[in-house]
């Protein structure tokens, strides 16, 4: 008798188990194709600017001004994001000779070019920590000497070029207001939770809470070593593109870099130095582009989306040569300090484009201003 309930019981829990699997097949099943119908082309190729933008700007300025207070260091101002520097170099940007003509827009429009600039490589967290912390790693590169009417029309005089870039292809927040949110609960000292503002399960952001954990990732064994991307759009000319830059060894010399220790703080730095300035050898990397098809789900108002290189690929448009350099002294470190990087310093061929960026041209403008002022108008 009890040997038949036991049979009938485990029949009945292997039935239920078999339905669990089955409906659980099914919710995968249909948001999948509910992912994939949201997720379709064609996009607008323009911005679409929504309403209360520019308040919710106002909210994130002082948002990041409070992150900014609050990871300050003994004596100096920090920036609000990528507080860490690895180091500032020299870089030689030269534009591909063999460029074809559709890729000639901006500074890219004479094949053979060789632009001088600054490269700042950076950890992406507000305030700087042990290198071996999983974060994302930042490069931001400034051509400078550029002629034509900057973006800023307060700073016509800048004559430059900003790339600002990290070292992951999306970005955990999909546009202004998501930021707003996500960013405030952030200082208030939300983690994981920042992702979850309320009971209702709509406004959960699950995916972009691993878009966020994607991007901490263990330290590469060199800044030079991975590849950063601009992750926002920006204007190519008369199209819409993404940027991205990539290491690129073929165009320098055969070089291995030594084992650094993870274990000491600043290993990042430590890898920069022994590569340019002990072994004296030079860094190199390719700038490539990949231009919207509006066809496709490539949109410009969303930056939680990755533009997929299956639907449009990245295309060369120019080499960086960074060459071998002395730049870990205490004077070009503080001058590195002192560099502000925003991807509105630049020319209208290269106007950034979409929400985030437009929360951008505010938020960098106001941070800058605010830890200069504070660091003695330095
Ligand atoms: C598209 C995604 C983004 C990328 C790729 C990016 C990348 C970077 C990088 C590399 C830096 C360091 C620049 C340097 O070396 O000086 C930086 C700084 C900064 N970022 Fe972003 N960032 C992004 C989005 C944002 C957003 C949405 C905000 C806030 C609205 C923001 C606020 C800042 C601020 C305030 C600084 C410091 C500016 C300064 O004090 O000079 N970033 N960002």
């Amino acid at each position: 008798m009890l040997k038949t309930l036991w049979l009938r019981l485990g029949a009945f829990l292997g039935k239920l188990l078999l339905w669990l699997v089955a409906l659980g097949l099914l919710a995968w099943a249909l948001s999948s194709a509910w992912y994939v119908w949201q997720h379709r082309g064609p996009v607008s190729a323009q911005e679409l600017i929504p309403d209360g933008e520019a308040a919710m700007t106002q909210d994130v300025i002082q948002t990041a001004v409070r992150i900014v207070d609050q990871h300050r260091e003994s004596t100096r101002y920090l920036r609000d994001a990528h507080a860490k520097a690895h180091g500032c170099v020299k870089a030689e940007v030269q534009v591909l000779a063999e460029l074809p003509s559709e890729l000639r827009q901006g500074v890219f429009s004479e094949p053979g070019k060789t632009w001088q600039a600054t490269m700042r490589l950076s950890n992406g967290n507000a305030y700087p920590q042990f290198d071996s912390i999983r974060d994302a790693r930042g490069m931001a590169i400034k051509l400078l000497d550029v002629p034509g009417k900057q973006l800023l029309t307060d700073q016509p005089g800048r004559g430059e070029q900003d790339f600002v870039m990290f070292s992951h292809p999306n970005f955990f927040v999909s546009d202004v207001a998501e930021y707003r949110q996500n960013v405030a609960a952030q200082a208030d000292g939300k983690k994981i939770m920042a992702f979850f503002p309320g009971w209702d399960p709509r406004s959960w952001q699950v995916r972009h809470l691993f878009i966020a954990l994607a991007t901490l990732t263990p330290a590469p064994p060199s800044p030079t070593q991975t590849t950063y991307f601009s992750v926002s759009p920006y204007k190519f000319g008369e199209a819409n593109a993404k940027f991205r830059v990539m290491p690129d060894p073929e165009n320098c010399p055969v070089y291995s870099l030594a084992e650094q220790n993870r274990n000491l703080p600043n290993f990042l730095r430590s890898a920069l130095n022994q590569q340019l300035s002990t072994d004296r050898v030079p860094a190199c990397f390719v700038l490539q582009i990949q231009r919207q098809d509006a066809n496709k789900y490539m949109p410009i108002e969303d930056t939680s989306i990755e533009w997929k290189e299956s639907d449009v690929p990245f295309e060369t448009v120019a080499r960086i040569n960074v060459p071998a350099q002395d730049f870990d002294t205490p004077a070009l470190n503080l001058q590195c300090d002192n560099q502000s990087f925003n991807p509105w310093f630049g020319i209208e061929a290269h106007r950034p484009i979409g929400g985030i960026n437009r929360l951008r041209k505010a938020v960098y403008e106001a941070v800058s201003d605010y830890r200069h002022a504070r660091n003695g108008g330095q």
